[in-house]
């Protein structure tokens, strides 16, 4: 089983992956968390790359090129490997994160996004992707507060795009999920972080026939 969240910045996803890991821990499945960009020592070389506020000069396409890079080396490293010993993987943003930002936030072409995507992940796709929705505004206030509160490396070269940047992302993600919506659940991130640690729980179980 291949799990993975997405949404836009302050969506809570990184909670909720954690969360989740516990849960299924609990229940003695094997689990391998992870991230995109990053998740194994190449690809987190290349997020220090993407996320550098300085690097506010690197070009949408090198830009495409650089997550799909991360994304070649990580599944092959990382995520197939995994898969292939039972593990359930549960992953940080995946191809969804890059047709949303890279194409609906930038505007780069979808259909040349979607056949890097096919390239890199190299027919490992996802079971389950969890969509965490939340307003634009809401989820850069978290986004900030977070930043502002950590001492490492500010990964916030995407936080400082503009408002219409996200909404664009946003609506990226909506339109995505609604069509598959086999694979996506949709979940509101709004909401509380147990009510929605719940309304995870309950479609991983579903989906694992838990
Ligand atoms: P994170 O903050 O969830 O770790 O994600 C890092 C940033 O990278 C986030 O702003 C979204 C962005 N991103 C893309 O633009 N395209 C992608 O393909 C991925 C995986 C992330």
């Amino acid at each position: 089983m291949f799990i993975t969240f997405e949404g836009i910045e302050g969506c809570g996803k990184t909670t909720q992956v954690k969360l989740l890991t516990e849960k299924l821990a609990e229940l003695k499945l094997r689990v391998a968390v992870t991230r995109e960009p990053g998740g194994c020592r190449i690809s987190d070389r290349i997020r220090e790359i993407l996320l550098d506020a300085e690097n506010s000069s690197l070009t949408p396409l090198a830009e495409l090129f650089l997550y799909a890079a991360a994304r070649a080396q990580h599944v092959q490293e990382v995520i197939q490997p995994a898969l292939a010993t039972g593990k359930t993987v549960i992953c940080d943003r995946f191809t969804d994160a890059t047709l949303a930002y890279q194409g609906y936030g930038r505007n780069l072409d979808r259909a040349l996004i979607s056949r890097l995507n096919d390239e890199a992940v190299d027919g490992t796709l996802p079971d389950l992707t969890v969509l965490l929705d939340c307003p634009v505004e809401t989820g850069l206030e978290r986004a900030f507060s977070r930043i502002n509160s950590c001492n490492g490396a500010r990964e916030e070269r995407f936080e400082l795009e503009s408002i219409q940047f996200h909404q664009r992302v946003r609506d990226g993600y909506l339109a995505l999920a609604a069509s598959q919506p086999a694979r996506f659940v949709t979940i509101d991130g709004s909401k509380s972080i147990a009510e929605i640690e719940s309304a995870v729980a309950a479609a991983v179980f579903k989906r694992l026939k838990l």
